[in-house]
C-alpha cells in the first residue's frame, strides 16, 4: 500500500515568495505533498496555482529575489531547503532531474547531442570517453531515437521536435535520477508525437526505477499516466489520491469543478452531467484564480466554492485522510 512506505520525497508546510513591484506574490501557502518511491505522481491545477513554482523550489530554481521562507523538502534525509548551493548542485541534475516543457531552453544549440548526452553520464558516472560514448547510444535507442550513433554527431535545431524532447529525456535520465521532475514536457507537441513520448516516459520509469512528477493541465492524461495524482489551488495541494479515486471519487470541490473542465473523449456520448450538455464544451471552473499576491482568509478556495459555509472564510483546513490512500483538504468532505 503506497501510504505505508516511507516517502522518498517529503515536502511540509512550503511557502514561497517573489517580492514582485511592491506586492508579495507567494506561490507556495502551507504546501504539504509526499512522493513514494517508483511512482508516477501527476500534479493538476490551474494556470498561475503554483505548479512550476513547486518544481523549482523542489531544486531550487526560483526566480531571483524569490525564496522559501518556511517548510522542508525532505529527500534522502536531507532537508533541501537549508543545502548550500554547492550542496545543492550535488543533488541537482544528478539525484534529481527536470524536464522542461521546452527541450531548446535545457539543450545548448552550439553542442552536438552526443556531447551533451555524454556530459550527463559522467556526471554519475567516471567513464572514459569511449564508455560514456557506448552508454550515450544505449540511451538514445533506449528512448526509441532511430539512428542513434549518428544523432551523436547532430546538434539539436537539426532535430524534429519530438526528438529534441526525447534527447532532452535521455540527458535528463543519463545521471540516473531517482526522482524526475517534468513540467509539462510535451504540450509543446503535436498530439500524436505527445502520445508516443507519454508512452515512453512511462515505460522509462518503471524501467529506471525513477519516480516521476509530472505536471499538466490534462487530467485526462494524468489519469492514464498516474499512480496518484495531487490537485493544486493557489499553493496548496487540496486532494491527492489514486487516479482512480481522483477521476472516479472526487472529494474536494476544486477537483469536482477541474472534472467537469475536461470535455469527453472523441467518441464518448457526452452524458446530462458532461460540460458539453451544458452547452460550453470547454467549460472553465467559474470565478476567477485571484491574485497570487492576495491574501484570502480561511480556505484559499472558499470564494469561488459553490457549497461553502461561513466557517470557510475562516479556518483553513489540513489535508485529512478520508482512505489510507486518498487526502483531502476541505471542512465539508468526509
Ligand atoms: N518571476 C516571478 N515574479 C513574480 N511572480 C511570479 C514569477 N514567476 C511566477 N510568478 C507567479 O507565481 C504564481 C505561480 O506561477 P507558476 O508559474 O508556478 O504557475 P503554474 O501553475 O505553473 O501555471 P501554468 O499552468 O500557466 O504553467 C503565478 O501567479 C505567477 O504569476
Ligand atoms: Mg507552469
Amino acid at each position: 500500500m503506497i501510504s505505508h512506505q516511507p516517502g522518498l520525497l517529503e515536502i511540509r508546510g512550503l511557502h514561497t515568495e517573489i517580492p514582485a513591484r511592491g506586492r508579495i506574490v507567494r506561490p507556495a501557502r502551507g504546501l504539504d505533498l509526499t512522493l513514494y518511491r517508483n511512482e508516477c505522481l501527476g500534479v493538476a491545477g490551474e494556470s498561475g496555482c503554483g505548479k512550476t513554482m513547486l518544481l523549482l523550489s523542489i531544486i531550487r530554481l526560483l526566480p531571483r529575489r524569490a525564496a522559501i521562507t518556511a517548510g522542508s523538502i525532505i529527500f534522502e534525509e536531507k532537508d533541501l531547503v537549508g543545502l548550500s548551493a554547492s550542496e545543492m548542485r550535488a543533488v541537482r541534475g544528478r539525484r534529481i532531474a527536470m524536464a522542461f516543457q521546452e527541450p531548446m531552453t535545457a539543450l545548448n544549440p552550439v553542442l552536438s547531442i552526443g556531447s551533451q548526452v555524454m556530459e550527463s553520464i559522467r556526471l554519475h558516472r567516471r567513464l572514459t570517453r569511449h564508455h560514456a560514448k557506448r552508454r550515450a547510444v544505449e540511451l538514445l535507442a533506449d528512448l526509441r531515437i532511430p539512428d542513434p550513433e549518428r544523432r551523436l554527431d547532430q546538434y539539436p535545431h537539426e532535430l524534429s521536435g519530438g526528438m529534441r524532447q526525447r534527447v532532452m529525456l535521455a540527458t535528463s535520465i543519463a545521471s540516473k535520477p531517482s526522482i524526475i521532475l517534468a513540467d509539462e514536457p510535451t504540450s509543446s507537441l503535436d498530439v500524436t508525437v505527445q502520445a508516443q513520448i507519454i508512452r515512453l516516459l512511462s515505460a522509462l520509469q518503471k524501467q529506471y526505477q525513477i519516480s516521476l512528477v509530472f505536471v499538466s493541465h490534462d487530467l485526462a492524461l494524468l489519469s492514464q499516466l498516474c499512480h496518484r495524482i495531487a490537485i493544486m489551488y493557489l499553493g496548496r495541494i487540496v486532494e491527492v489520491g489514486t487516479a482512480e479515486e481522483i477521476v472516479t471519487h472526487p472529494r474536494h470541490p476544486y477537483t469536482r469543478a477541474l472534472l467537469e473542465c475536461i470535455p469527453p473523449l472523441p467518441g464518448e456520448r457526452p452524458t446530462r452531467d458532461t460540460a458539453e450538455a451544458k452547452g460550453k464544451l470547454f467549460r472553465e471552473v467559474a470565478g476567477e484564480l485571484p491574485g497570487p499576491a492576495d491574501a484570502i482568509p480561511g480556505c484559499q478556495f472558499h470564494p469561488r466554492c459553490p457549497i461553502a459555509i461561513d466557517r470557510c472564510g475562516i479556518d483553513n483546513p489540513s489535508l485529512h485522510r478520508p482512505t489510507q490512500t486518498h487526502q483531502v483538504a476541505c471542512l465539508l468532505a468526509s
